[in-house]
């Protein structure tokens, strides 16, 4: 059922779960899911530990926090392995296991430190990566190549029409994996999984000041064409954020 008032108690903390200890498979005693989607056997992995961050002494948090606008005009100039590589960093690498393999710490906040998300990214001018559409692994801080080659025509239809979307260096696509903070929450978790979106997609924006590139979040995305971008089942996985970044003009 959609309605306007169905989507507003959504929004609310008035279910009756929020009033008690969440019914979850986590009280029952089931296993945690895994912390991040395993990549696929026979996988071309590519590592990004040993690439050094890029000098972001430029601009202190004051200017950075001051210089943030959504940019969707981009220079004609590659995005750094390095930049790439700091990007990542600054939203979605692990910092820290808790736990037996439990939940994780990352630069985002994330509610009971779930991080029920996946990055994708469509790769379309980095230095020293050949475009393509790739997935991160948080744990261990590679990409997984998943299909070499970008076509724009994809990236743009998958964003309703944004045609600045195909511009960008890089297109960063998160998926949620609701499994992973339903098993804690239940109920209670899909208003707390939105929310975590919205850290995640500040990080990135304020990343991307800090390499004099600018990111633009969407939420205008056709979900059946981004998924199909990853091969989602739109069910147990599915896109919820895309950000195009790219070099400022
Ligand atoms: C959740 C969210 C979704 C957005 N979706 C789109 C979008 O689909 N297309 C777009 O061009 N801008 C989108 N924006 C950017 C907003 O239009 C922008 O944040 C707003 O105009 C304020 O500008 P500023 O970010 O430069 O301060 C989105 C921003 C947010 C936070």
């Amino acid at each position: 059922m959609k309605s306007i008032s169905f989507n507003r108690s959504f929004m609310k903390a008035d279910y009756e779960s929020w009033k008690g200890p969440a019914n979850s498979d986590q009280m029952n005693g089931i296993p945690a899911p895994p912390l991040q989607k395993a990549p696929k056997t026979d996988a071309e992995i590519i590592p990004l530990k040993d690439v050094p961050l890029p000098d972001t002494s430029e601009m202190n948090l004051f200017e950075i926090l001051h210089h943030r606008r959504s940019v969707r005009q981009y220079a004609l100039e590659s995005l750094t392995l390095s930049e790439l590589s700091f990007l990542l960093e600054s939203t979605s690498r692990v910092q820290k296991i808790l736990g037996d393999h439990v939940a994780t710490f990352r630069p985002a906040p994330s509610g009971g430190a779930r991080h029920p998300f996946e990055t994708y990214l469509a790769i379309i001018d980095v230095d020293g990566i050949t475009p393509g559409l790739y997935h991160y692994l948080p744990l261990s801080h590679e990409l997984e190549l998943l299909k070499e080659g970008v076509d724009l025509d994809e990236v743009v239809i998958s964003v309703n029409g944004q045609k600045f979307a195909g511009t960008a260096n890089v297109v960063f696509y998160y998926s949620a994996i609701p499994y992973r903070a339903e098993w804690r929450y239940g109920l209670k978790s899909h208003k707390v999984m939105l929310l975590d979106a919205g850290h995640l997609g500040q990080n990135l924006y304020l990343a991307a000041v800090a390499i004099s590139a600018g990111a633009c979040a969407i939420a205008s995305y056709d979900q059946e064409k981004a998924d199909a971008l990853f091969d989602l089942d739109g069910e147990d996985e599915f896109i919820i954020y895309i950000i195009p970044v790219g070099k400022k003009a």
